[in-house]
């Protein structure tokens, strides 16, 4: 299988969202989801994370990838 990844610094994915955290983990319990539907970013490059903000469409067209965000259905 060919993985293509498009790093940050250091090979990771993550190019710059919350570097200073070991690990960015973020709970969201569904009873509280605000609206009927919510995207949630899934290609680390929102900046409103880690709800999307339509910044894969940009990565996307740069890279020829194909990512989008997770939607939530309350
Ligand atoms: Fe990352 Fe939409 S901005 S999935």
């Amino acid at each position: 299988v060919a993985v293509r990844a498009e790093a940050g610094a250091g090979g990771g994915i993550n190019p710059a969202i919350r570097k200073e955290e070991d690990k960015v983990v973020d709970t969201v319990l569904t009873g509280e989801l605000a609206k009927p539907l919510t995207a949630y970013c899934r290609c680390w490059r929102s900046g409103t994370f880690p709800l999307c903000d339509g910044a894969h469409a940009k990565h996307n067209k740069a890279t020829g990838d194909n990512v989008g965000p997770l939607l939530v259905k309350k």
